[in-house]
């Protein structure tokens, strides 16, 4: 019988849920049409764009014509950022956001702060949490924008969004939030939320993920020694666990994982291949001995409650046989 394969990187991407890509499917093959057009395709098409504004809508507590849909969640983001700034009514050049925000925010600000806009980067703590005495400060007479992640890609840190966002509300500065990774995990309500404006990506389940991520840090906590977990344990994504493991090499772990057929990956996706530290555990301060053999764990939808042991005996052994083979001074 072969080897199960154990996908632990759901904050990368999950797998599209086969009754999802039936709908998808559906609609591509018999509702073509343009919504715009008057007869029967048109009409068919723009009465199921119609509703799957109105189901998503109804999910967050907006309005269906507050929903404008996008190819994907940097596209959102992107759009919030510079729809906000170039909009023909915007008075403000002042753009204000956080070291540990997803790239899609952070090199949309690097473009805006070469095109002639003032740009401010918030630090964060040790828990890649933002000071929101730091963020009022930050606010400006000409700041048009300001932009939080309301869950963190790769440590799953919780921003307390409502009051950021109350703050921004009484200096008369929009305020957007980058909810992509929290959708399906947390509640997400955008007058809860007090946002003005918000971006996200498709669902999953949280409580079942929550307990394998729980299950995973105990046994890593309470069988090998040198570790550090990342980011806020009190206020987390359930489903991420975000580790260093000290004297071994991120990259070589993931790669000794891989063959073992356990798939995770080393701080965030985007940054895998660029082979380059993770700029939010950097913003976080993680020590260059953490931050080196660092691996995110993210539990979705296909993960069952034997995958949380499974992963943690097999990083427990790879994790010893690398250090004692090729241990990582730094
Ligand atoms: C917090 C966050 N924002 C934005 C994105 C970008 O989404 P997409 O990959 O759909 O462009 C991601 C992707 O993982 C993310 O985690």
């Amino acid at each position: 019988m072969s080897q199960r394969i154990i996908y632990c990187d759901h904050n990368s991407t999950t797998r599209t849920d086969p009754r999802v890509a039936d709908v998808m499917h559906q609609a591509a093959v018999e509702v073509f049409g343009n919504p715009s057009s008057g007869h029967r395709f048109g009409q068919q098409a723009r009465a199921l764009l119609d509703k799957s504004r109105s189901q998503i809508a109804a999910y967050i507590g907006a309005k269906p014509s507050e929903i404008i849909l996008t190819g994907t969640g940097s596209e959102s983001d992107n759009l919030a950022i510079f729809g906000s700034l170039y909009a023909p009514d915007a008075t403000g050049r002042h753009l204000l956001t956080v070291a540990t925000e997803h790239h899609a925010i952070t090199h949309s600000a690097d473009w805006a702060q070469r095109h002639g806009f003032e740009v401010t980067i918030l630090p964060v703590d040790s828990r890649g949490h933002v000071d929101p005495d730091d963020f009022a400060r930050a606010l400006t007479p000409t700041t048009r924008l300001a932009s939080v992640m309301l869950a963190n890609n790769e440590v799953g840190t919780i921003h307390p969004i409502a009051q950021l966002a109350t703050i921004a509300r009484e200096r008369g500065v929009l305020f957007h939030t980058d909810a992509v990774q929290a959708m399906g995990k947390i509640p997400v309500n955008v007058d809860d939320l007090k946002v003005d404006l918000l971006s996200l990506a498709a669902p999953q389940e949280a409580a079942r993920v929550g307990a394998m991520a729980k299950d995973l840090r105990y046994r890593l906590a309470h069988q090998l020694d040198d570790i550090e977990f990342f980011g806020d344990p009190d206020n987390c994504l359930p489903n991420t666990v975000g580790v260093g493991f000290g004297g071994v090499d991120g990259e070589s772990l993931a790669i000794a994982l891989d063959l073992k057929c356990i798939c995770v990956s080393t701080g965030s996706a985007c940054m895998t291949g660029a082979a380059m530290p993770s700029h939010v555990l950097q913003a976080m301060g993680v020590s260059e001995r953490y931050l080196r053999g660092s691996i995110r764990f993210s539990f979705g939808r296909e993960n069952v409650p034997t995958d949380s042991a499974a992963i943690a005996d097999t990083v427990i052994a790879e994790v010893q046989r690398l250090r004692k083979m090729s241990p990582v001074r730094v």
